[in-house]
């Protein structure tokens, strides 16, 4: 099904709009695609969204997500599956595919399920590839801090060994494999973001930021899966996003690059600051450790510094800040 206008094509766009970037961002509807396409929007850029919502989470938060998109005359939206669209002539002749599209959540991974995440993020992923391979674009997929594993150093490097502790990983560590070995046999210029838990208004609602969010404005419990003392370096979505675009357009081809916002934090501190920020306690439960899940995520991110001079600028309290706000707004959707 196609929502809005078709896709303007290649020359209607050359002739109206010249020197204006056109971008596909698969995974539009998503908590980080839209972020990014309302991002590439406002700076004046041509954005052609794909998503199908997946029933990972629901549908209306999801479309909630595309609202502030659909109204945009230089977005155009396809609900389409990436594995069966036509791929080839939605990214011939734009300037470069953002991939966020995927099956995400590390903690889910095992068991059947795992047939969805060999289905939208290897088969997905690979037809991108494909495609964009055929076209000459550039592609900039999102991988995950997920590929170390529980690394052997911290601030972990690019360079670092890859060892996934989860399958969802596996499939993240699999997609930056077979972009190398489509840029060795097509030529595909590519890059990979290895994104450190990004957090911020509209943040998936498995999340522990949002689910800490929603229950402190709304009420009900949280569940800690462990003793609360894992840490994870969270990345604010906007400050995700700017990396993003920084090194579609300045970024090195074949480079993988760790996205972190800079701000460590356990669970158990997480949990407090967002205590202190809203003024009100949470109800926090304490259960089982959930397999597959990390110990402890620290990004060193000298690499997308050099090549592109990105740095986080948002701090965890001034995110963390946000994503209450967001919360608690009587306009957010609620499940
Ligand atoms: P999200 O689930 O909110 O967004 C992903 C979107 O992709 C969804 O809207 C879904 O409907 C869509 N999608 C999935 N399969 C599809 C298919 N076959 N065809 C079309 N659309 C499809 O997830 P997110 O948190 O925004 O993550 C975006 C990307 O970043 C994912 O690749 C995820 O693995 C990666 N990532 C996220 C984080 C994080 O902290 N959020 C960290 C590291 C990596
Ligand atoms: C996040 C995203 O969910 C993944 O898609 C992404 O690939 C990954 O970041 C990454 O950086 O690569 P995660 O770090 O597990 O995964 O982020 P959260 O889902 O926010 O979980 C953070 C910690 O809180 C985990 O230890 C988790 O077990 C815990 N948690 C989460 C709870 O204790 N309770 C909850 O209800 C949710």
């Amino acid at each position: 099904m196609t929502t809005g206008p078709q896709p303007p094509s290649n020359g209607d766009h050359e002739a109206t709009r010249p020197g204006v970037g056109r971008w596909v961002v698969t995974g539009c509807a998503g908590f980080i695609g839209s972020h990014l396409a309302q991002a590439l929007l406002a700076r004046g850029d041509d954005v052609v969204g794909i998503d199908v919502f997946t029933d990972y989470y629901p549908r209306e938060l999801k479309e909630g997500n595309l609202q502030g998109l659909l109204s945009n005359p230089r977005f155009v939206f396809l609900e389409a599956d990436l594995v069966d669209a036509p791929l080839a002539s939605l990214i011939a002749g734009t300037d470069g595919v953002f991939h966020l599209a995927a099956q995400p959540g590390v903690r889910g991974s095992w068991g059947r399920t795992f047939s969805v995440y060999v289905r939208d993020n290897l088969l997905a992923t690979q037809r991108v590839f494909e495609a964009a391979s055929g076209s000459g674009v550039r592609v900039v997929f999102a991988s995950s801090s997920s590929v170390y594993g529980n690394a052997p150093d911290y601030p972990t490097r690019e360079d670092s060994e890859l060892r996934p502790v989860s399958p969802y990983g596996v499939t993240k560590l699999t997609c930056e494999q077979l972009a190398s070995a489509y840029a060795e046999g097509t030529g595909l210029d590519y890059i990979g973001m290895r994104y450190f838990t990004v957090y911020g208004p509209r943040q998936r609602p498995d999340m522990a930021a949002e689910r800490i969010a929603t229950a402190l404005a709304r009420g009900g419990r949280f569940e800690v899966y462990g003793n609360g003392e894992q840490s994870r370096d969270v990345t604010y979505v906007d400050d995700a996003v700017t990396a993003t675009i920084a090194v579609m357009e300045a970024g090195r081809t074949g480079s993988l690059y760790n996205v972190g916002g800079g701000s460590e934090t356990s669970l158990r501190e997480m949990i407090e600051l967002c205590q202190k920020i809203s003024g009100r306690e949470l109800d926090v439960h304490y259960g089982a450790a959930a397999t597959g899940d990390v110990r402890r995520t620290a990004a060193d991110c000298s690499a997308i510094r050099a090549d592109v001079g990105w740095l986080p600028q948002t701090s965890l309290e001034d995110g963390l800040t946000s994503q209450l706000a967001w919360a608690a707004s009587p306009s957010t959707p609620v499940i």
